[in-house]
């Protein structure tokens, strides 16, 4: 969850690119942010409450040299987000940031009576125990390996010394650590939480393993695993080019996100859709076709709604049965899984979600075979599945996802038709197969359309800004994207909304229908529209505004049965374009994800950054 780095440099710019690195990593929490160098051989410490701007003030201030050092971006577990619970933890000797939990710390704690503690933290403790080994006069390689053998937990550590002021020590289990290799002239090394983080500073980058702790000195970087046997790993070429992650002309990374999103469909077609030959390439999947029992889908929050689409394109396409999971609950619910053959997918962007990496270990312990969609390449979810197919989205930075969901949605949209090639169904159940090939094709252009409606969406977040809560609906395919809505709408603007399959509406959510509440219908014109009408309409009968998200034919047709005046003042209309029914979810995501946007907007709130969230949630 926390964002960590460390530079072993030879110029001066140490402080800056730390908050560089820092900047980049914001999207993994936001509570507090510190760093630490070594300044006149003694560890100098800034740390600031809250985002990376108090930081660089308070530097301003009180500013602090030093061509070595470690910085942190915290997104609070055990204690408050306070200065003192900031990163990095120090006690004059040592200084170190961490990503994770050390779930032993009260047990460690109490081995070191005697320690005045500063923090409420469960990092502080590792500080000490690392000074008592240096105190008894082991090397610092063998005070942090001895240090790590007693920690319980998942963690990420990088750890700077006083007297050594030549070395930097990162460690990782769980949590994932990079060490990255700068420039030709510059000969700088760097850990990080990703590879992201050192974009524009690292040139090559090298994945550490579990377990595995790097010792990095001014000439060189040694690797050693978990035993402590020196070991090689590969080095890659960093393929993250810092001009990727800026906002462009945008004012927000999600509106950049979002408008990214026809290029970003486009590429992921291309790359796996030959629609003249209705041919999608996939890597071999972990097993055939036709041998798959069952497929169990896992993943978190907007993920896991990918996967809820995911499971009516498989079932529907491919008649496998599929049972979708949320990761957090997957592996304390004893599921029942298939002794063979049992496929699991695995949906993340960032690759790291630790409740979804934790799931995936189960499932493979359980028998089932791996197949990952994932954003993040090298990311642990990639390394650990059999098989991974990338969204290829780029890197997404706004904490609520935009990209990456609709891209999730096309991948496995593709699969779905994959696995039904593969076994022969008929391609797009009752439709004919080229007009589902043309639905994928023209998707690029259709989100594009869809953009058209960004002006009438603004007027309606004007309203829905006022809204105590807001009700989606959605049937068939799109309750998943109901929910999406929801989640997209409470992240950013902080508004109570909930998403309902439309006909459970009568079983208990109406009870909320008054004049305060307002309801979002996803209904594109297919063969549930009536259905969803006649939900609308009891909405509109109970005084509940609705906003009714619709091709030209379904807000016609709508408009035709409200014909009231009063009953017209209560429905506002956001038109995107036809396509392709069965592909509607990906292009019925745009319009909630700038309802969400521009209502947040309206509220002044921290979009890309909102309250209390972190991009990246790798804790459980
Ligand atoms: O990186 P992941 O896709 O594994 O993340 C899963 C969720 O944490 C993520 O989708 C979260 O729900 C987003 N903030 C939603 O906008």
């Amino acid at each position: 969850m926390c964002g960590i780095i460390g530079i072993i440099g030879k110029n001066d710019d140490t402080v800056s690119h730390l908050i560089e690195g820092l900047r980049r990593l914001e999207y993994r929490g936001y509570d507090s942010t510190g760093i630490a160098t070594l300044d006149n051989d003694a560890i100098a410490r800034r740390r600031a409450e809250g985002k990376l701007q108090n930081l660089e003030r308070l530097i301003k201030a009180e500013p602090i040299a030093g061509n070595i050092g470690i910085g942190h971006t915290r997104w609070a577990t055990h204690g408050a987000p306070t200065v003192n619970n900031a990163h990095p933890h120090g006690n004059g000797k040592v200084a170190l940031v961490h990503n994770g939990i050390i779930e032993n710390f009260h047990e460690l704690q109490k081995q070191l009576s005697g320690v005045h503690l500063e923090s409420e933290t469960d990092t502080e403790v590792v500080v000490h125990l690392i000074s008592d080994y240096l105190d008894k006069g082991l090397p610092p390689e063998q005070a942090v390996h001895e240090t790590l053998k007693q920690l319980k937990g998942a963690f990420a550590l990088v750890i700077l010394f006083r007297d050594f002021p030549d070395m930097l020590i990162g460690a990782r289990k769980g949590s994932p650590l990079v060490v990255g290799y700068g420039g030709q002239d510059a000969e700088e090394y760097f850990f990080g939480s990703d590879a992201l983080a050192l974009a524009g500073l690292a040139t090559h980058i090298c994945y550490l393993e579990d377990g595995d702790w790097a010792v990095l000195k001014r000439d060189k970087i040694v690797i050693y695993d978990e035993a402590g046997t020196q070991i090689d790993r590969p080095i890659e070429l960093s393929t993250i080019s810092s001009a990727l992650i800026g906002k462009g002309n945008h004012k927000h990374y999600m509106l950049k996100e979002i408008y990214e999103q026809p290029t970003v469909l486009g590429t992921v077609l291309s790359a796996m859709l030959d629609a003249a030959r209705y041919h999608v390439q996939l890597p071999d999947l972990p097993i055939a076709p036709k041998n798959i029992e069952k497929i169990t889908i896992i993943a978190c929050g907007t993920a896991s709604y990918a996967g809820m689409v995911g499971k009516y394109w498989i079932e529907q396409w491919a008649g496998i049965p599929v049972e979708v999971d949320i990761a957090s609950e997957f592996r304390y619910r004893t599921p029942a899984l298939p002794k063979q053959n049992g496929l699991c997918i695995i949906i993340s962007q960032s690759g790291e979600t630790m409740d979804t990496l934790e799931a995936l270990r189960y499932a493979k312990q359980h028998g089932q075979k791996i197949l990952a969609i994932v954003n993040v390449e090298k990311s642990t979810i990639d390394r650990e599945a059999d098989q991974s197919i990338y969204t290829r989205t780029g890197p997404e930075i706004s904490v609520a996802s935009t990209k990456a969901f609709t891209s999730q949605l096309v991948v496995i949209a593709l699969l779905a038709q994959y696995l039904a090639q593969s076994l022969d169904k008929s391609v797009g159940g009752e439709k004919q197969p080229l007009e589902l090939m043309r639905g994928f094709s023209e998707l690029p252009s259709k989100l594009i359309e869809g953009l058209n409606s960004e002006e009438m969406i603004k007027t309606i977040a004007r309203d829905l800004q006022e809204a105590r809560d807001v009700i989606f609906l959605g049937r068939g395919k799109m309750f998943p994207i109901a929910l999406e809505g929801a989640l997209k709408l409470k992240e950013i603007s902080y508004i109570h909304a909930e998403g309902y399959a439309a006909g459970e509406l009568k079983h208990g959510p109406i009870a909320l229908i008054d004049e305060y509440i307002k309801v979002v219908v996803l209904a594109p014109y297919d063969a549930l529209f009536e259905k969803i009408l006649s939900n609308m309409q009891e909405v509109i009968s109970r005084n509940g505004k609705v906003i009714l998200i619709s091709d030209r034919q379904g807000i016609d047709a709508a408009k035709q049965q409200i014909n009231t005046a009063r009953d017209m003042e209560l429905l506002s209309v956001i038109e995107v374009p036809s396509c392709h029914q069965d592909l509607a979810p990906i292009l019925y995501s745009l319009p909630v994800q700038l309802l969400a946007y521009h209502t947040a907007l309206i509220k002044g709130v921290d979009i890309d950054q909102p309250r209390n969230l972190a991009k990246s949630v790798t804790v459980e």
